[in-house]
């Protein structure tokens, strides 16, 4: 038996771990433990996808291979998607793209662990003057090489200006979709006659990814400076202050939204603040939302019967500042 492996096969009449011979059933196809119990495990043909495919025996030694049911969508789906859709956009070399991607998940971490973050933003930004260097050198269709050689008022934009753009862009575009991406899983999953809706309707998803980024948006905080004096519910705001506006409160106002804790796509159509107001308002949004559209289409095309895995705690979106769930532990047929 591989370590972790998520199948457990047990002998003819013996169980091997309370409920984990049913996803070996469910990927047999059979109904009787005894018959799966004379399958034997030989071998792990493959993995990395979703579930794991492994080679069994069957009773009469035939060799059959068994596609595994069971995935964490987090861990094996979502944490690496939207990063792969900003390596292509900037067309990383795929031998960096293992080390970078450390770098941007490391980066994200300053707000607690300063030194770790301040260290892989500094590394990041080692890298992407090299890549700048070499696409002025040898510039091709990618986001690096269009902003290595864009020009404002005839001159090109300062290196420092680039660099801490594309170290931004990797988490802005990266580390919000898979979050957001979760949650749309996570609020789905634990509404099953709501992905049921979805799943019959495709039509659906747009309301269902608004739904999500109103419901538990990854951006829990937006920070803004009045430019005036002003005053907002009473409250004075004098010009150059440091606010931070509560993203998270205002799409669960109680005043806007019926029973605002509750998952809906149902729910009436009002505009959320998951991608801010304003001239700063996210600049990837209609790329966040074609990523979402896209995974959530690719999983219910290719994971049938799509459900939480009873076996483990269903998935909590955690978090202060950003929002996620760890894992999303699934099964599928
Ligand atoms: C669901 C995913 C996403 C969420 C929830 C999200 C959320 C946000 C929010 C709330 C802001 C505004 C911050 C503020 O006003 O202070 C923002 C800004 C920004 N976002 Fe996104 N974002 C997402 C995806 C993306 C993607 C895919 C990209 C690019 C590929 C991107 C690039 C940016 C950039 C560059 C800014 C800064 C805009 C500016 O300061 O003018 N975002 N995002």
């Amino acid at each position: 038996m591989p370590p972790n492996c998520p199948v457990w096969f047990c002998q003819a009449g013996k169980r091997s771990s309370a409920g984990r011979e049913g996803a070996a059933l469910e990927a047999l196809g059979a109904n009787d433990p005894t018959t799966v119990g004379n399958y034997q495990l030989a071998a792990v043909l493959g993995s990395g996808g979703m579930g794991r495919v492994y080679l069994a025996h069957s009773p009469s030694g035939r060799r059959v291979a068994i596609k595994v049911i069971r995935a964490d969508l987090v861990q094996e789906f979502t944490h690496h998607y939207p990063f792969q859709i900003i390596y292509r956009q900037l067309d990383l070399p795929p031998e960096d793209v293992g080390v970078f991607h450390k770098l941007a998940i490391a980066q994200t971490v300053v707000s607690y662990d300063v030194a770790h973050g301040t260290e892989a933003s500094r590394k990041l930004g080692v890298y992407f003057k090299a890549l700048l260097d070499e696409r002025r050198r040898h510039p091709g269709n990618d986001l690096v090489s269009l902003l290595a050689q864009a020009e404002v008022d005839g001159e090109t934009l300062p290196e420092e200006i680039l660099i801490s753009f594309l170290r931004q862009l990797v988490n802005a575009g990266g580390d919000t979709t898979y979050r957001a991406t979760s949650v749309l899983l996570t609020g789905l999953l634990t509404n099953p006659e709501q992905l049921a809706a979805v799943r019959a309707d495709r039509s659906l998803i747009p309301q269902a990814i608004e739904e999500a980024l109103r419901w538990d948006g990854p951006v829990l905080i937006a920070s803004r400076t009045p430019v005036i004096d002003t005053e907002l519910c009473g409250v004075a705001l004098p010009a150059g202050a440091n606010l931070s506006v509560a993203a998270g409160s205002a799409n669960r106002d109680p005043a806007r939204f019926d029973d605002p804790d509750r998952f809906d796509i149902f729910r009436k159509k009002q505009r959320h603040f998951g991608f801010a107001f304003g001239p700063h308002v996210c600049i990837g949004q209609h790329l966040a939302r074609l990523e979402m559209t896209r995974a959530l289409n690719a999983l219910l095309d290719h994971l049938p019967n799509l459900r939480l895995d009873p076996d483990h705690p269903p998935p909590q979106v955690q978090g202060t500042m950003m929002r996620v769930p760890k894992h999303i532990h699934v099964r599928f047929d």
